[in-house]
């Protein structure tokens, strides 16, 4: 083939626009969006009349590869892409490990474990501890490395949690990088205090591990994150939002002027903890993950605030481990690795529960699943868009098609799907990307096709920063709530 194809006829969905157009797709990038595009014979045609052309999913959250509570995540680059591809998403931005707390060590890892990748992808660092050498590699990963944002655990005491002084430390070193820091916003003390409780009681299985960790320390946690992040005058964006306590917290802020992203996670939006207290453990099992999928009513909220723009964009949080995996907390719900799977359901479920139901429209899926993050990450309108210039990652979804999950199905290692048996309306039927028919119902990848998308420093969240800051401390004794940043 040419690697030339045209896309005729479908409605082409971008977040500011919506139009019935062809895409003309060459060497890997859009060269034209039109109506009526006339081509010679060498080029591949797609007839998309009557369905959807948008762009690629990008999910701002996944876990390949990663290395986690005493085992590794069942999907690597390649299963977990192969699977986002069979979905509908086109880029994931990953978290960097470091090595013993080296960023540097953890980069290089991850851009080797990386290196058969079948689409484009990018990274976060996690920072699982803080000294003086870790502040300076954040200048490195940077002004080198193509990283720009920081991930920092209020949780996981013990391991990666790193207390409020070094979470300040940390924001400061980010806002002067012009990087964007994020944080997995729980209260790490309560929770290792919760745990100490449940086991106290003689509750080892896995009803142990949401009755540890209840949507209050959820809350307190963003809160605390979001008044340090105001006290230092950064934006934030708040990782696997999964409680009304902390959706709250972000609105507020929100309405305060404050510049916080909330991510939900697919888990979040569709599930409830229904599952978390059968009594079978490896039904319960492969549920954990942190936070907690929340009771019935906390998915609800979570819906409305993404529908209505309170939180921004959707991840998966896509970590997954197998029921053999799983079982290492047999005995004790602490030692059950925390993750669920996401990166080839997001698409779909996202479309059906919030488009085809009528809450958003096609625009503001666009927005939520793909443009919403490249404009965050900096690397609109690179990705994010079907535009002239932009790379050819790119979807056509039939709405009149229906799509049914299963672990027997799916393309992903693990032996288990938490969306089991569900279905809805809305269906991938072909994924583009870097130009390159990757799924047609059959998937088409090449090791090392995807390449790594660099994401430069200070994004428009950062715009109108330095001239605020002055006026920052003052305003902070003001005592209205809105409007405060005016004052
Ligand atoms: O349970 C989860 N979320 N596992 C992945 C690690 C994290 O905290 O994101
Ligand atoms: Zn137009
Ligand atoms: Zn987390
Ligand atoms: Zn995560």
């Amino acid at each position: 083939t040419s690697g030339k194809i045209l896309i005729k006829g479908g409605t082409v969905v971008n977040a500011h626009h919506k139009e019935v157009a062809d895409v003309y797709i060459q060497d890997g990038v859009i060269a034209s969006v039109r109506p009526n595009i006339i081509v010679s014979d060498d080029v591949t045609i797609l007839d998309a009349t009557g369905k959807y052309v948008m762009p690629g999913g990008i999910d701002p959250h996944t876990h390949l590869a990663m290395e986690f509570m005493g085992t590794e995540t069942i999907d690597d680059f390649f299963s977990g892409q192969a699977a986002a591809l069979a979905g509908g998403t086109t880029m994931h931005i990953d978290f960097v490990i470091p090595v013993n707390g080296n960023l540097s060590a953890g980069f290089d890892l991850y851009m080797n474990k990386a290196k058969n990748s079948v689409m484009d992808y990018g990274f976060h660092m996690a920072v699982t501890k803080w000294d003086e050498t870790v502040s300076e590699d954040m200048q490195i990963m940077v002004n080198e490395k193509g990283i720009n944002s920081f991930k920092f655990f209020m949780a996981y005491k013990g391991s990666f949690m790193i207390n409020d002084e070094l979470l300040l430390q940390a924001l400061e070193r980010c806002k002067k990088l012009g990087a964007l820091p994020m944080v997995h916003a729980e209260n790490g003390d309560a929770v290792a205090e919760g745990q100490r409780k449940m086991i106290e009681l003689g509750i080892t299985g896995p009803k142990g591990h949401p009755l540890s960790r209840p949507p209050l320390l959820e809350g307190e946690a963003t809160a605390r994150a979001i008044r340090l992040a105001r006290f230092v005058n950064t934006p934030l964006y708040v990782v696997h939002v999964m409680s009304i306590d902390a959706t709250e917290e972000i609105a507020k802020a929100k309405m305060s002027g404050q510049k916080v992203i909330g991510e939900p996670v697919v888990s979040g939006l569709v599930l409830n903890d229904s599952w978390l207290w059968n009594p079978e453990f490896a039904t319960a099992a492969q549920y954990v993950m942190s936070p907690p999928i929340r009771k019935s009513g906390h998915d609800k909220s979570l819906q409305a605030a993404l529908s209505s723009g309170i939180l921004q964009l959707v991840g998966t949080d896509h970590c997954t481990f197998t029921k053999t995996q799983k079982a290492l907390g047999i005995d004790d719900f602490r030692k059950i690795p925390n993750g669920v799977n996401g990166i080839e359901e997001r698409m779909h479920l996202v479309w059906d529960l919030l488009v085809e139901s009528g809450r958003i429209s096609v625009m503001d899926y666009v927005r939520i699943t793909s443009t919403e993050c490249a404009r965050i990450f900096n690397i609109y309108p690179r990705k994010g868009a079907i535009m002239e210039g932009s790379d050819a990652d790119l979807i056509i979804l039939n709405p009149n098609a229906s799509f049914k999950i299963s672990a027997a199905s799916h393309h992903s290692r693990c032996d288990t799907n938490v969306y089991e048996g569900m279905t809805g309306m809305g269906k991938v039927e072909v994924t583009i990307s870097g130009g390159r028919i990757v799924w047609d119902g059959e998937l088409k990848v090449k090791p090392g096709s995807g390449k790594y998308i660099k994401m430069p420093p200070f994004g428009y969240l950062f715009e109108g920063i330095e001239k605020a800051d002055l006026a920052l401390l003052s305003s902070l004794h003001s005592p209205s709530r809105i409007g405060r940043s005016a004052a």
